[in-house]
């Protein structure tokens, strides 16, 4: 890790008090780690001990020592306050600044936190401010410092934006000093489905259509989005779960094996899989918003700054189709919202049912079919359900869970934030969404976003979302699957 200034945009904004000051401060700590020297950027009246202690708080929150918090953050953070986020003096001279007094090389990591709307200014100066100092454009010298450039979600609202904001980052800086962040990338459960997946050689050789029935990916919270409608309202769910976090999820489980596992291998296979898969539609889209209810006597149109009338989901499902070999006629439904009954982050890859039935389960019904849960959050770990005889007379069939729970092998996980924060100071941009992904994931949802004729169906806080989701995964009727009957 060479010794660099870490320049972060938006240091007095929640993200950085929640995600990023503990991950910055947990990268430092790493054997070889150089000493950190990072420069929080705001509109806000603040100096370096405001930050400071806005840090030193952020960090204790996070269970670091209040001493140890402290002496980190007095040696590591300064601010540098601007009026507008495209005008970045006092940005520069403070790096510049620090750079001379620590006997720095000019490496910078230049990390966006910030409104999306500011993107495109603030890249167009980093980018002017970049080429003068010789770091990005034509003739750049094999030892010039190196610059790596960080842009948090969400990567523009719809395609035609995505691909503009492409257009301006592309302007300045080469695809491979530009980091996409995507933060399900850096949770170790998700990496950990390639392993699973490439690994393992028996999953994998079931792992397409000849065996899967659906494929269900579940991401539900119990939070919501009180306090956080002038960001969220009028983006809603689809724009801020289903097209980044996942269509990641889909786009690991659906991948072919990658010739090399790295950036280039595993980004190569994710592109072919959101280019394989057809555009979502109307008809196969749900879309919810939670009212009152599980004790909230708020909805989400009660929450301050919400139209009465907002149509901004906070639920959305919906029904991908891949036109590919392994996967052709097996739907892929993706499903989240917030106020849900609880936590649950899980993929569910359902197998089909045997072609024909031998047994009976008790009750009559045929046999359950086999599902494998890979569970990302909480309680790591995966669960494979399968048939077994009950005991006593017959071939009466009850199915029970093979399971493992990470937590039972190794200790806890580092969060996703250190993981990303650590491979961008690295320059390993494995985890991290490429130009193409990010504007073929918009491709996917064009067709659903802002679609005025997909109804919002209100849903009760606490439950499992609008009843309408339901049809989404429900199994073909046995005429069309050509499996056996006497389901119930
Ligand atoms: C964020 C979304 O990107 O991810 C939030 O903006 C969401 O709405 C969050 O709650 C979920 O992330 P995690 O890591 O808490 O599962």
């Amino acid at each position: 890790m060479d010794p660099h200034v870490f320049v972060l945009f938006g240091a007095t904004g929640d993200l950085a008090a929640l995600k990023l000051f503990p991950a910055l401060y947990r990268v430092s700590q790493r054997d070889g780690a150089p000493p950190p020297a990072v420069i929080g950027v705001g509109r806000s009246d603040w100096d370096d001990t405001t930050l400071q202690d806005a840090a030193v708080d952020a960090l204790t929150e996070a269970d670091v020592d209040e001493g140890e918090a402290r002496e980190w953050a007095e040696s590591a953070l300064r601010y540098a306050r601007v009026e507008a986020y495209d005008q970045l003096g006092p940005v520069f001279e403070t790096a510049e600044a620090l750079e001379a007094e620590r006997g720095l090389d000019g490496n910078r990591v230049y990390y966006l936190a910030l409104p999306p709307s500011t993107f495109p200014g603030t890249i167009t100066a980093l980018g002017e401010y970049e080429e003068d100092r010789g770091t990005v454009g034509e003739h750049v010298p094999d030892d010039a410092p190196w610059v790596r450039l960080v842009i948090e979600k969400p990567f523009g609202h719809d395609l035609a934006s995505a691909q503009e904001l492409n257009r301006i980052v592309h302007e300045h800086f080469p695809e491979n000093a530009v980091y996409r962040i995507d933060h399900f990338l850096g949770k170790e459960t998700v990496q950990n489905l390639l392993v699973f997946r490439f690994a393992n050689a028996f999953f994998e050789s079931a792992w397409s259509r000849r065996d899967v029935e659906r494929v269900e990916i579940t991401v539900a919270e119990t939070n919501d989005a009180a306090g956080r409608a002038g960001y969220f309202d009028g983006v809603g769910t689809m724009r801020d779960m289903i097209q980044n976090h996942l269509t990641q999820l889909f786009s690991l489980t659906a991948m072919e094996p990658p010739a090399r596992l790295d950036a280039e291998g595993i980004r190569r296979e994710k592109i072919k899989v959101l280019r394989s898969t057809r555009t979502a539609r109307s008809n196969e889209t749900v879309l919810g918003q939670y009212g009152p209810g599980a004790g909230h006597d708020e909805g989400y149109r009660d929450h301050e700054g919400v139209p009465e009338d907002s149509r901004t989901d906070t639920f959305a499902a919906v029904r991908l189709h891949l036109d590919n070999w392994r996967w052709q006629g097996v739907p892929f439904v993706l499903r989240t919202g917030k106020r849900m009954a609880e936590r649950l982050t899980e993929i569910a890859v359902v197998f089909r049912r045997p072609p024909i039935t031998l047994f009976q389960a008790s009750g009559g019904c045929d046999p359950e079919r086999n599902v494998l849960r890979l569970r990302l959050q909480p309680n790591e770990g995966f669960t494979l359900s399968f048939d077994v005889k009950t005991p006593g007379d017959g071939f009466g069939v009850s199915t029970r869970e093979l399971s493992f729970r990470y937590e039972d092998t190794f200790g806890p996980f580092p969060d996703a934030y250190e993981t990303l924060l650590r491979d961008v100071a690295e320059g390993d941009p494995t985890l991290f969404v490429h130009a193409e992904e990010a504007e073929e994931a918009w491709r996917i949802y064009h067709a659903v976003l802002d679609n005025t004729d997909i109804e919002v169906h209100p849903y009760e806080s606490g439950g499992w979302g609008p009843d309408a989701a339901g049809r989404l995964v429900e199994a073909p009727p046995p005429e069309e699957s050509g499996e056996p009957v006497a389901d119930c």
